[in-house]
Formats: structure tokens, sequence, C-alpha cells
């Protein structure tokens, strides 16, 4: 009849129902943001992220598969149909929300600093960085690297691939700061409390959130309905504690 005529083609469509279809989810991340998502020793990929997707994967009653990207074509490869839904610790910006859609945000974080031992007394702020002679260190394509070009923009900024190369670089002494988002800073700085010091106020504001491909409101609203559930039946806590201990 008239009333059941609706035009379903957007749900045909939707991610969520090929992902039903399939029988699978398929995540995209980049493994190395501890501890969102990081390689155990024995090859695993796991983290706060992967442990979401697992919930999410059940809720779905589907299966899960991990696929690993680099960050570089992170968005290209969601948009290509590569994976799903990118979960890996990335920061809604205005301008990725150009080209993808982000559900609601699932934790907010910042831009924060480490600096060595030594310069404690002479760097108290971001704003003391921004001097020719200082050189910053963090991974390219990262809200770390764009904070670093748009608020200490007279520094020179020494851009990696990887978290890890950029940290090698500042602890090498190549770099005056590593700048990078909160909880990955404070991982480091449990490592090397000796070495650094953690300059642990954010001084940009970031909202985390899971991308998908533009024109999907059906995955869209099945996403933010589980994060608003997971968020208050106690899930997200008990999976929060488990990577973030404090
Ligand atoms: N939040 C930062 C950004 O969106 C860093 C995310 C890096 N994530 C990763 N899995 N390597 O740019």
């Amino acid at each position: 009849t008239f009333l059941y005529a609706a035009d379903n083609s957007l749900w045909e469509k939707s991610t969520l129902n090929q992902i039903l279809k399939r029988g699978e989810l398929r995540v995209g991340l980049e493994s190395g943001y501890k501890p969102f998502e990081m390689t155990a020793k024995n090859g695993e990929i796991i983290g706060f992220d992967v442990d979401l997707a697992k919930v999410m994967a059940k809720a779905m009653g589907v299966k899960l598969k991990i696929v690993n990207t680099a960050w570089d074509g992170i968005i290209p490869a969601l948009i290509t149909d590569k994976f799903d839904i990118i979960m890996s610790g990335m920061t809604i910006t205005q301008k990725r929300n150009l080209q993808v859609n982000f559900a609601d945000p699932y934790i907010i974080v910042g831009q924060t600093l480490l600096i060595h031992k030594k310069d404690a007394g002479k760097i108290k702020s971001y704003k003391d960085l921004n001097n020719p002679k200082y050189v910053i260190a963090s991974k390219l394509g990262t809200t770390g690297y764009f904070a670093a070009k748009k608020y200490i923009p007279k520094a020179k900024v020494n851009a990696f691939e990887t978290e890890a190369d950029a940290f090698q670089d500042f602890i090498n002494g190549k770099a005056d700061a590593f700048v990078y988002d909160l909880p990955l800073c404070a991982y480091y700085y449990s490592l090397y409390k000796d070495r650094v010091v953690f300059l642990d106020k954010p001084f940009t504001f970031e909202p985390l959130g899971w991308a998908i491909k533009k024109g999907d409101p059906d995955f869209l609203n099945w996403l933010n309905n589980f994060l608003r559930q997971i968020k208050g039946d106690g899930t997200y806590d008990r999976i929060y504690k488990k990577w973030f201990k404090s």
C-alpha cells in the first residue's frame, strides 16, 4: 500500500546493511597510537579502539576484521571502501568532516608537549617554543603536526611517518619538543620520566570520532545510539579503565 511504498534504496546502500549481509565489520586503523591501537609482541593489534570495535561487531552480530592502514591514506581508503569505518583515534576536524562523516565524539583529547628536562625552566608552554631556534617533532598528517604549524609557526617542524619515529627524533635530542595527543604523550612520559618533562595542559580541543562514508544516515544513527548505550551501561567505562589507568 501507499504507506509502505517508502523508498528504501538508502538502506539498501547503507554500509550497515552491507556489513550485515557480509557478516563482517571491517575496521580501518593505523597501529601505533598507544593506547588506542598498537601491535602486541605476537603481532595482534590491540587497544582501546580495538576493544570498542569488538563490542560493536558483537552488537551487530557479525565478525570483526581489523585493517591496518597507513595514516597517510586512511581517509581515501575509507572512501574507496577498503573498510567500513575508521576507528583510529581520529580527531573530528572541520576539514576532515568535509570528506567523511563522524559519529559523536567518544573521547576528548588535545595537543600536549614533551620537552627535555634541561629546558624545563625555559619552556613553560607551547608559546615559548615559538622561536626559530626550536625544533619540534610530530607525525605527518596528524593534528599534532597541524597544531605545531598553526600555533608554533616560527619553530621548525620535523614530520615523520609514524609516532614512534617522531618520538625517537625527540628523545635522541634532534628535536626540542614532541607534540602529540595527550594520551600518547602520557604514555611516553611514563617510560621516560627521568629524562623528559610533560607539559600536560592541552592547548587544542580535540573530540575523537569514528569516521564513515558520507551519505549514510542509517549507519550514523546506529553508531550514535550504540555509543550512547555503551556509555550509559558501563561497557565504555570498563574498556576505558582497562587502557587508561588513573
Ligand atoms: N588524533 C590525531 C589525529 O587525528 C592522531 C591520530 C593518530 N591515530 C593513529 N591511529 N595513528 O590526527
